[in-house]
């Protein structure tokens, strides 16, 4: 146990409270730890506060959530009912519930925007891929949120969004089925389903989440912050151990994000205001009609921050499993011509290749849809192992990687675009390049991240005062 501190004979009341706790717990050296004397680099730019954006919803979201259960009715027969009558009779009800459903969709835009900026900057890379681990696992975790949130309002793009996503568990081969109705609860999407979506949403997904979102700053704490030059101020301190490019985290960084948080509440507050229905892309029109198990509208699309991944799970067709089948192919043609393994790695390969091969054309294309749209989030969580290259910042790397990095962005919206349409030809053959876009950005990563000469990395961080 520390020693027991006494405040100065005379010293104001604060102080003396302040003594009284630190001696029973640590308020005073946590403040210091991650404010006051938390050394941030000076040379921020403004990818940097979607960070604190995402701290900011999150509140918004639990505290929105909180003033909704206490009308909301998780129950088949009442909860779209229940929504309306918050819309309509609870005072200030209309508000609490855009905030909540505008909010779902603030979080994935600045969760985007958050994990963006981690991949031009190499913020994954040593010593911070706990940091981007922790931060894809609240990715996980806000996607089921999100998906689960979305059924409580029992509409009909709740239920049929649900329903769909729910079956695609029963592609999975042996347990599938089993699987689908252990998650519904049901032989279809019933209140039962309802019933545990509810719970999970409310209380299971959130207290994990919070959970790895504190896990993800006292890791980042624990390292210190990258910076958009990708240079470790660790490495340059003063006498006194302070980093040369650091500067404290509050004020100067509590007060630069507080302007961001102003700004962020205008446009959210608009949106609330103005336009909380966001053309159908916040709040789907046909989830306004509600529930009929009876009757499958015409076309289901999940809402926008899904999408991507919607349309990799669409792209997954027979032929494209023929593509994929061919790509693993060359690839082992190719490790036999060029690649540095010896003999037995390369019958290795070659064993893995066909095995993968077999099962490819074994299972289901739908079943191999469902895994494709997984393993693109879960890709996610190797990226510390996939980045070979020599510098972190994008702002050093050769010009043509920022090309590479551009099409990825383009490819990754034109797949958004693409799954809130009804499938096309033209539009699945698009789809189809996307997904191989992104995997191979990913998957060749190790390879194409070492090519070209980077440029000269400076010795201390670049900074402008303005
Ligand atoms: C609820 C969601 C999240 C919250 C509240 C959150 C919070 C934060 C905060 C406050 C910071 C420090 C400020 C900043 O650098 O912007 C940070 C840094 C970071 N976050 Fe997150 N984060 C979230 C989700 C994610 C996700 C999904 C990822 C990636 C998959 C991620 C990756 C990172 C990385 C790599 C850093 C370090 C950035 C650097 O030092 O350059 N975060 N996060």
């Amino acid at each position: 146990m520390a020693e027991f501190k006494e405040a100065p004979a005379g010293a104001p009341i604060g102080e003396k409270l302040l003594t009284w706790v630190d001696n029973r717990f640590p308020a005073s050296k946590l403040y210091k730890e991650h404010l006051s004397e938390y050394y941030a680099p000076k040379n921020f730019n403004w990818w940097y506060i979607f960070g604190s954006l995402a701290l900011l919803v999150l509140v918004i979201q639990i505290v929105t959530g909180i003033f909704l259960v206490m009308h909301y009715k998780p129950d088949a027969a009442l909860a779209f009912a229940s929504v309306e009558y918050i819309m309509r009779d609870v005072p200030w009800g209309w508000l609490i519930r855009y905030m909540h459903s505008t909010g779902a969709s603030a979080f994935f835009v600045v969760v985007y925007l958050h994990m963006f900026r981690g991949l031009i900057y190499g913020s994954y890379r040593k010593p911070r891929e706990l940091v981007w681990i922790f931060g894809c696992g609240i990715f996980l975790c806000l996607m089921g949120e999100a998906f689960m949130g979305y059924l409580l309002p029992w509409g009909q793009m709740s239920y049929w969004g649900a329903q769909v996503i729910v079956n695609l568990f029963a592609a999975v081969p042996f347990v599938g089925e089993d699987l689908a109705l252990l998650i519904r609860g049901d032989f279809v999407v019933s209140d039962a389903t309802l019933n545990r979506f509810f719970s999970f949403h409310v209380i299971a997904i959130p207290l994990v989440l919070l959970g790895l979102v504190v896990a993800h700053i006292i890791a980042l704490h624990e390292v210190g912050s990258n910076n958009p030059d990708g240079v470790e101020i660790k490495a340059k301190k003063d006498a006194s151990g302070k980093p040369l490019d650091g500067i404290a985290f509050h004020p100067y960084y509590t007060v630069h994000d507080i302007f961001g948080v102003g700004l962020f509440l205008m446009v959210f507050t608009a949106i609330i205001f103005f336009a909380p229905e966001m053309g159908g892309y916040f709040l789907e029109y046909n989830n306004f009609i509600p529930a009929d198990p009876l009757k499958t509208p015409a076309h289901i699309a999940p809402v926008w921050y899904f999408t991507p991944y919607y349309s990799m799970l669409r792209a997954t067709t027979d032929p494209m499993v023929n593509v994929l089948v061919g790509l693993v192919g060359a690839a082992v043609v190719l490790a036999w011509l060029k690649s540095g393994f010896s003999t037995k790695g390369k019958i290795a390969a070659t064993v893995v290749a066909l095995v993968a091969m077999a099962l490819l054309k074994t299972f289901d294309a739908k079943f191999w849809g469902v895994v494709v749209m997984g393993g693109a989030v879960v890709i996610l969580f190797f990226l510390p192992w996939l980045d070979h290259s020599p510098v972190k910042s994008i702002r050093y790397r050769p010009d043509w990687h920022k090309y590479v990095y551009a099409v990825f962005v383009v490819f990754f919206l034109v797949l958004g675009y693409l799954g809130i349409k009804p499938p096309s030809d033209i539009g699945t053959l698009i789809a189809q390049i996307g997904t191989l876009f992104y995997f191979g950005f990913f998957l060749l990563m190790p390879w194409w991240s070492k090519l070209g000469t980077p440029k000269p990395v400076p010795d201390r961080v670049t900074f402008h005062a303005h």
